[in-house]
């Protein structure tokens, strides 16, 4: 089996002033800096504003620093938009595209998601493109359709596992306090490992994330599911205690 590193992601979304985020990430960044070595790798994600002072914070730390959002654009005049050069300027070596709340408050399509990864390569980021079904779309026994169609449509040319994460987020477990089971996780993820090979020549080293209230409690459990490859957290990821025995929690 190939062995794919644990990598354990703090989506903070729109959460956090400066203090805060300071206090979060370098108490993150103590603890991994402490603890050894450790079997996972951990990335925080949080606003635009705070990821220059975060990026310095934790510069001299293994913890990553991510975005939540890039523009599919490298420069010039769009009022609003974040370049990804201007993200690996201030640090990032990721970037999240295509989460669904992205999908449902800004109409990202497929082919937006496509365009801002294409960009996030070119600069060097590392993209971390979301995919999830909702419950009418479960619920009507289409959650594999969907999540296939995002994948084909999302994943540019020239992704490779080097570049390239993918997120299984069920948009009904998000922030709902329900999460899949991990019989359902794991049958999509294997279903998601099947989509891309064919696609990326290396499928089976892309890391496949699963996101959806991830907490301490449950952690063990899903991070030991066949082809989960590590968390997008968003509320846990808030505290370091518990963002923390999310990471520790792998095996
Ligand atoms: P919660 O962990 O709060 O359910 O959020 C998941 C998520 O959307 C991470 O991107």
């Amino acid at each position: 089996m190939t062995e794919r590193r644990k990598l354990i992601a703090g989506n903070w979304k729109m959460n956090g002033l400066k203090a805060d985020g300071l206090d979060l990430a370098s108490d993150l960044a103590g603890r991994l800096k402490g603890a050894g070595p450790v079997v996972f790798d951990m990335l925080v994600c949080p606003p635009f504003p705070l990821l220059f002072p975060v990026g310095e914070a934790i510069a001299d730390s293994p913890l990553a620093l991510g975005a939540q959002d890039c523009a599919p654009k490298t420069s010039g005049a769009h009022t609003g938009d974040v370049a990804p050069t201007m993200l690996t300027d201030a640090g990032c070596r990721y970037v999240i595209l295509g989460h669904s709340e992205r999908r449902a408050d800004h109409g990202e399509s497929d082919s937006v998601v496509n365009a801002k990864a294409v960009a996030a390569h070119r600069a060097g980021l590392i993209a971390i493109i979301c995919v999830g079904e909702t419950e009418a779309q479960r619920d009507a026994g289409q959650a594999d359709a969907v999540v296939a169609g995002q994948l084909a449509g999302s994943i540019p040319a020239g992704a490779s596992a080097a570049n390239t994460v993918i997120a299984y987020e069920p948009v009904w477990a998000i922030g709902t306090g329900k999460t899949a089971t991990p019989d359902d996780v794991k049958a999509m993820h294997a279903h998601i490992r099947a989509q891309l090979e064919g696609r990326i020549a290396d499928a089976n080293k892309v890391r496949i994330l699963y996101g959806g209230s991830v907490k301490p409690s449950n952690a063990a459990e899903l991070m030991a599911v066949d082809n989960v490859d590590g968390a997008l957290v968003g509320g846990a990821a808030l505290k370091a205690d518990d963002f923390w025995a999310i990471g520790t929690s792998c095996r």
